[in-house]
């Protein structure tokens, strides 16, 4: 086919993307219109300016016409410390903010309204200190237990990503800051991640990875979206026909823009013609005095445009963009809201969320919470005095404060328990058990009533501000899941000495305990739980809170049963990944292949207990409606989170033993009840035939299954679909 003649063709697709996805600012006509008249008035230097970085943390503007750069700034749980152009500090204001918990944390609340007051804290921050752009929610599916970054994402499953995505990113956008979800697509481990090329079914896509992206388009109307690092399916991400061009802007109907991930711009015409509309971080932006027109996006395309290669109208659609983001926040015309900074109702949200998403995995013979008989307590462990904001990468937090979990337990302890303290193993990459550390911690142990070891996964060493070395950060995966620095040795030891040992475990996903787990009565997962988290788990210990937490994620017993080392088929050639085991991630997997897991997807204990009951299914036409009873059987009250999974026992193409398709978090006073009444609408029974390539309900049976986890179904019904 000529190359004049596919050249008209993609500028017919371009003009009918420009309008089909009808990049309608909110304001109606006049914001349209003065997007069209201000697009007149600038030059084709000025268009070009705007649509690649003029700062490490920039893009540009144009001040002759009142247009301002757009300011971004990291990360998915934080304000970061820079001033918004390159990495100095900011000098006008103090530079530390909220450290809200991470994203792992805020999924496991299962709680959507958190989800908001989550975004509008970070909204709130970014007006405050002049930022745009909030370069998160990260909600990357938790495919495989060693990937870097799962901490800073939601979960392995997208019904409940997609359904925390909306309220965070409605949260940020409410303040008037933009949200970016990211990133978009199939950037699930960090190893070789600026060159893998992922590959997987058009079914896996559909119903797994796609989905939260989907929600946060369609139903939180994100401004902005991040082009992934990797490829897919053999195009850059950032510059994929396929994501960009056909499924985001047109099917999906994306108004906002796209900005690459930081480098991830890898040639002109890709980026130009498959859906980029701002270049980032491209590496020359880290040279001292780096030359933005050297840019993919920057002089080459006045060159493209002046000789008749490339036309104007590309350009114009992404300025077009650009602008209808800056419309919409009010960057132009109207008035930003001032925001807020480090107020305590921020640091309240902080605490709420760590609260809600630190989760009690196990509590034999009630030894939580811990009873006023309980006169000492032996805090062991590194991450208990270990300060985690500033590590992880570039979601990094120059936290205002952050209380530690053994400040937390002294402060909530206060006078009435006698508390002392040892590190119990060192952090450092290979360290094998320290024999010293270990006998100071037996010794500590073996006198005090109860022992609390606070162990994990850990950011950044010695407080490195970015992934050298670490185990949950950017850049790095886990090598495995063995607990580092020679934990399983020191709990072991701890427990001989004190059978009364509670296990606190941080970090963004599952560990190996299989050595120590069931002997140790009480064990918690606190994740790295923000500013506020060391209160809030000593809040929980001392039972002010009862915690309310669910895994968003499987805990598998080991490596080797994780679907994404067992049927994930990682060729030999590492560039190239195939997700062989398809949709079964996370329970999909444990359940259809009947694997036990250590914990599972959706559990979560409380101090108090909850009965289900009376379930009723009325079935419509393509839809059914749950209806059942959920009760506070216990004498402290306490929040349950219902999960209704839905399951097809036959249909033309395989699907999951259970998929969760509806949730409620109730909170209930000892003794109440509640009638909680769920729809399970057309897209709660369908699945996605990749051989027809479309989304199909079939009629027949359907199983309706309710529980407090995937692994604790209390109530089942059926349903016929016709
Ligand atoms: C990083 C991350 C991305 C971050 C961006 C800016 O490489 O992948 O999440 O927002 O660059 O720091």
């Amino acid at each position: 086919m000529s190359y004049k003649f596919v050249r008209v063709a993609q500028v017919l697709l371009f003009i009918s993307l420009a309008y089909t996805s009808n990049a309608q600012a909110p304001k109606g006509p006049s914001a349209n219109a003065k997007i069209d008249a201000l697009i007149k008035k600038m030059t084709l230097e000025e268009k070009v300016t705007m649509i690649h970085a003029s700062s490490s943390f920039t893009s540009g503007g144009v001040p002759r016409l009142g247009i301002p750069e757009l300011v971004t700034s990291d990360g998915p749980h934080a304000v970061r410390a820079e001033h918004g152009r390159d990495w100095e500090l900011d000098k006008n204001v103090y530079d530390s903010g909220t450290y809200l918990p991470v994203g792992t944390c805020l999924a496991a609340t299962w709680n959507t309204k958190l989800g908001y007051d989550f975004g509008s804290v970070l909204g709130s921050e970014a007006n405050f200190r002049g930022k745009d752009v909030i370069l998160g929610p990260g909600i990357n599916i938790i495919r495989s237990p060693l990937n870097g970054r799962n901490f800073e994402y939601q979960s392995e499953d997208p019904y409940l990503v997609s359904r925390m995505v909306v309220g965070y990113i409605k949260g940020v956008q409410d303040q008037g800051i933009s949200a970016c979800v990211k990133h978009y697509a199939a950037n699930n481990l960090e190893k070789n991640r600026n060159t893998v090329d992922v590959n997987m079914s058009e079914r896996a896509l559909r119903e797994i990875y796609l989905p939260g992206f989907k929600a946060a388009v369609t139903e939180a109307g994100v401004n902005t979206l991040m082009g992934s690092y990797n490829k897919f399916r053999g195009q850059w991400a950032t510059q994929n026909h396929y994501l960009m061009n056909q499924v985001l802007k047109k099917e999906w109907g994306f108004k906002g823009l796209v900005m690459s991930d930081w480098g991830a711009v890898h040639n002109t015409m890709e980026a130009l013609w498959n859906g980029c509309d701002i270049e980032m971080g491209t590496d020359l932006s880290m040279l001292p005095k780096p030359n933005y027109g050297k840019f993919f996006m920057g002089d080459t395309v006045l060159q493209l445009v002046r000789s008749g290669r490339l036309d104007e109208s590309i350009i114009n659609e992404k300025v077009r963009r650009i602008l209808y983001v800056m419309y919409k926040t009010n960057m132009i015309d109207g008035q930003r809201k001032k925001g807020a900074y480090n107020t305590k109702a921020h640091q309240q949200t902080a605490l709420k969320v760590a609260e809600e998403g630190i989760v009690l995995l196990k509590n034999d013979n009630k030894l939580l919470p811990l009873s006023s008989t309980v006169k000492s307590i032996a805090v062991i462990g590194y991450n208990a005095e270990r300060k985690q904001g500033m590590g992880g990468g570039s979601s990094q937090a120059k936290a205002f404060y952050e209380v530690t979990p053994l400040e937390g337990i002294k402060y909530v302890g206060g006078n009435k328990v006698n508390i002392t303290y040892s590190p119990g193993y060192k952090i450092e990459r290979g360290a094998t058990a320290d024999r010293s550390m270990i006998r100071q911690a037996v010794e500590a142990a073996s006198k005090a009533d109860v022992a609390v070891i606070v162990g994990g996964w850990t950011h950044g060493y010695n407080y490195s501000v970015w992934s050298d070395n670490a185990y949950d950060a950017e850049d790095v995966d886990k090598p495995n899941m063995t607990m580092p620095f020679g934990q399983d040795e020191l709990i072991t030891a701890v427990l001989k000495a004190n059978p009364k040992t509670v296990v606190v475990l941080m970090g963004g996903g599952p560990i190996d305990m299989t050595q120590w787990v069931n002997n140790t009565p009480a064990i918690l997962q606190a994740w790295y739980p923000g500013m506020e988290g060391g209160n809030a788990l000593a809040r929980i210990l001392f039972g002010q809170v009862n915690p309310s937490g669910k895994l968003p994620m499987t805990f598998m017993k080991t490596l080797a049963d994780a679907p994404s080392e067992k049927i994930g088929i990682t060729t030999k050639d590492t560039q190239r990944l195939y997700y062989t085991d398809d949709i079964y991630v996370g329970y999909r997997y444990f359940d259809t292949y009947k694997v036990e897991p250590q914990f599972a997807f959706g559990h979560g204990l409380s101090y108090t207990t909850f009965d289900y009951s009376g379930l009723k299914v009325q079935g419509g036409k393509n839809k059914a409606t749950v209806t059942f009873t959920v009760k506070n059987t216990g004498n402290v009250a306490g929040a349950e989170v219902a999960q209704v999974y839905v399951n097809q026992p036959k249909s033309t193409l395989p699907r999951p033993e259970k998929e969760l398709k509806a949730f409620e978090k109730v909170m209930l006073q000892p003794g109440q009840q509640k009638t909680v009444t769920l729809t399970l609408n057309e897209d709660a029974f369908q699945y996605y035939n990749d051989g027809l390539n479309k989304w199909v309900l079939e009629p027949g049976a359907f199983n309706i299954m309710i529980g407090g986890s995937s692994r604790a179904i209390k109530l089942n019904g059926k349903v016929t679909l016709k």
